[in-house]
């Protein structure tokens, strides 16, 4: 049993293992309904509850199909209809639910209701984000981009706006998958230390760039994320706006990357803000590619926990 909690916090190799894994089992369906098991039902009989405290269209679907297409079945719970939103502690909750289900998907607030729900889990529990880290979202990046430009191993990757909980795991993910990574946003919305120290310490020191046209110089790959996190105060809406509006990801800048630059973004995005629809839609686009590749990356990150 094993716990997918960060991406520093899962051996390289193993992480290896899921993304290759994510991509056969991708091929393996070649293109049949997608509301048909695959071949393989290594879920079944088993049951996973996907809690949710925050709003969720791509983690929840995702997550969903892919327990039912490797035979399994799930329990979609919102934090605040369970008692855990009333009072009970995660440590009881976890210890109940590892009565009833095989693994606990869990998308919460802080950081320590993820880790407590591990420490008192019985059954693995997987990160489907907090306020400081994205992990299954970088998964599926990472092989949306070898999908397309091969091994990400060496390549440019550049993030241009808020230094947030989803930069953090492509932080981790620099350091584990051995590629640049460059951070380009206003100071006051710097990436926490704690990340960049992680990096530098795997040998792929993070690069920061004021300069967003400089930052994406030589870019084999342009992420964004939405400036206004689910965390974030909405109060804080208009200050964040005018310290991110230099960092738009528009068809100007990705000119400046490499012309086979890639462009990312995890969703939802609000258009025109962090990035422009001409870009979202244009054709250094994978957007797509990487809402579905959560699908099979998480089939195969479930697979690992459970060791199936
Ligand atoms: N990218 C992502 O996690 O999307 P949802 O918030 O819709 O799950
Ligand atoms: N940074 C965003 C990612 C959403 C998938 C958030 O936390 O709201």
């Amino acid at each position: 049993m094993k716990n997918f909690l960060d991406i520093h916090k899962t051996d390289a190799t193993e992480l290896r293992t899921i993304i290759d894994n994510a991509r056969a089992m991708k091929l393996a369906r070649n293109g049949r309904p997608k509301g048909t098991p695959d071949d393989d039902q290594p879920l079944a009989g088993r049951m996973v509850a996907l809690i949710f405290e925050k709003p969720s269209t791509r983690t929840r679907v995702s997550f969903d199909v892919g327990v039912r297409q490797l035979g399994g079945q799930t329990m979609v719970l919102s934090g605040s209809e369970m008692q855990l939103g009333h009072g009970e502690t995660i440590a009881d909750t976890a210890r109940v639910l590892s009565r009833y289900v095989d693994l606990i998907m869990i998308r919460t607030f802080e950081e320590q209701t993820l880790l407590d729900m591990a420490e008192h889990a019985t059954v693995p529990v997987i990160n489907g984000l907090t306020n400081r880290t994205h992990p299954c979202q970088i998964m599926a990046d990472v092989m949306t981009f070898e999908e397309h430009r091969g091994p990400i191993t060496d390549k440019k990757v550049v993030w241009s706006g808020d230094g947030n909980n989803v930069f953090a795991s492509f932080a981790h993910a620099a350091g584990q998958f051995g590629f640049d990574l460059t951070f380009t946003g206003p100071e006051t919305l710097d990436p926490e230390k704690t990340w960049l120290d992680y990096a530098a310490g795997k040998g792929r020191p993070i690069t920061i760039e004021r300069d967003p046209a400089k930052a994406v110089e030589g870019a084999d790959l342009v992420v964004t994320d939405t400036w206004v996190s689910m965390h974030d105060p909405q109060s804080a809406r208009e200050r964040r706006h005018n310290q991110l509006r230099g960092y738009q990801v528009n068809e100007a800048l990705m000119a400046l990357a490499k012309p086979d630059a890639l462009f990312m973004h995890c969703l939802p995005a609000h258009r025109d803000d962090e990035a422009t629809s001409a870009v979202m839609d244009g054709p250094h686009s994978v957007i797509f590619d990487e809402a579905e590749n959560r699908l099979h990356a998480q089939k195969a990150i479930m697979r690992y926990c459970l060791g199936l």
